[in-house]
C-alpha cells in the first residue's frame, strides 16, 4: 500500500452538485447501510454484515485514508464513497524508485438510493480528476485504473463516460460468490490521456511560446 498526499490538497473538492472529502470514522457506519445491501454488495470484493465489523476494519489508520466520501451539497446527505489506493507502477529493478507511488487503483459505490442521477459520474469524474491533475491541484499521479467483474454493466459503463479505455478482460479469472468463475475487466487512463481529453482545459502558454 502507497500512502498518497491526500493531506497536500484542500477539502472538500467540490463539483456542482457534491462535495467530496475523506472519510471519518464515523462515516463508515452510513457507508455501511448502503454497503451491506445485497444489491450493492453482488459485484463488490466483500458484503459486509456486521457494522461493528466494519468500523474496524476500515477505520484503521491504514485503510481510512483510502476511503474519500461523497456528499450532497444541497443537503450535506452521504450518498456514496469512493477508493484511492495508492501503488507502485511494475518497473524493472533498475529504475524501479521511478515507478514508486505513481499511480492509484479506484473504486466506487453509490447508494442505490440516489442512484441513476449522475452522481456516480460527477464523483468518479472528480475522483480521477484530482488523482491526475497535476500537483498542487491534484496528486499528480500518471495512472488510474479500476478492476471489476466484467458483467457489471453500471460500472462499465459509468467508467466509459468518465473516459477511462478497455484495456483487458481476463477470461473466467474472477470468482464470484455464487460459485461461478466470471470474466473480469480491466480500465485505465494516463494522465496525458486525461489532459487531452475534449473539454479539458487548454494548457496555459508562456508568452512568447
Ligand atoms: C456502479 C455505480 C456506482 C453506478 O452508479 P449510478 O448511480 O448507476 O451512476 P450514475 O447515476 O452516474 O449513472 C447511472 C445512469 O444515470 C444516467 N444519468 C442520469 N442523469 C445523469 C447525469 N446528470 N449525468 C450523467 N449521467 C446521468 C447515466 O447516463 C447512467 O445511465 P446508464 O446506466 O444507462 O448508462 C452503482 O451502480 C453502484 O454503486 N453499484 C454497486 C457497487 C459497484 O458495483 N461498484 C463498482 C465496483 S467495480
Amino acid at each position: 500500500m502507497v500512502a498518497l498526499a491526500l493531506d497536500s490538497l484542500t477539502w472538500p473538492r467540490r463539483t456542482a452538485r457534491l462535495a467530496i472529502r475523506p472519510a471519518t470514522r464515523e462515516d463508515l457506519r452510513r457507508v455501511f447501510a448502503y454497503r451491506s445491501r445485497e444489491d450493492v454488495a453482488h459485484w463488490m470484493t466483500h458484503r459486509p454484515t456486521d457494522e461493528d465489523a466494519f468500523v474496524e476494519e476500515h477505520g484503521t489508520p491504514e485503510r481510512l485514508p483510502l476511503t474519500l466520501v461523497v456528499e450532497r451539497r444541497s443537503d450535506g446527505l452521504l450518498v456514496g464513497d469512493l477508493y484511492l489506493h495508492g501503488e507502485d507502477a511494475w518497473a524493472q529493478r533498475e529504475v524501479a524508485e521511478r515507478a514508486a507511488g505513481v499511480q492509484a487503483e479506484i473504486g466506487y459505490v453509490l447508494d442505490p438510493e440516489h442512484g441513476g442521477q449522475g452522481y456516480a459520474t460527477e464523483a468518479v469524474t472528480a475522483l480521477v480528476e484530482l488523482a491526475l491533475s497535476p500537483v498542487p491541484d491534484g496528486l499528480g499521479l500518471r495512472r488510474v485504473h479500476a478492476e471489476l467483474f466484467a458483467d457489471n454493466g453500471p460500472s462499465a459503463r459509468l467508467l466509459e463516460r468518465v473516459g477511462l479505455r478497455l484495456e483487458g478482460r481476463g477470461r473466467q479469472d474472477s470468482l464470484h460468490r455464487d460459485g461461478r468463475w466470471l470474466d473480469g475487466a480491466s480500465y485505465a487512463l494516463l494522465a496525458d490521456e486525461w489532459a487531452a481529453r475534449p473539454g479539458a482545459a487548454a494548457p496555459l502558454r508562456r508568452p512568447g511560446g
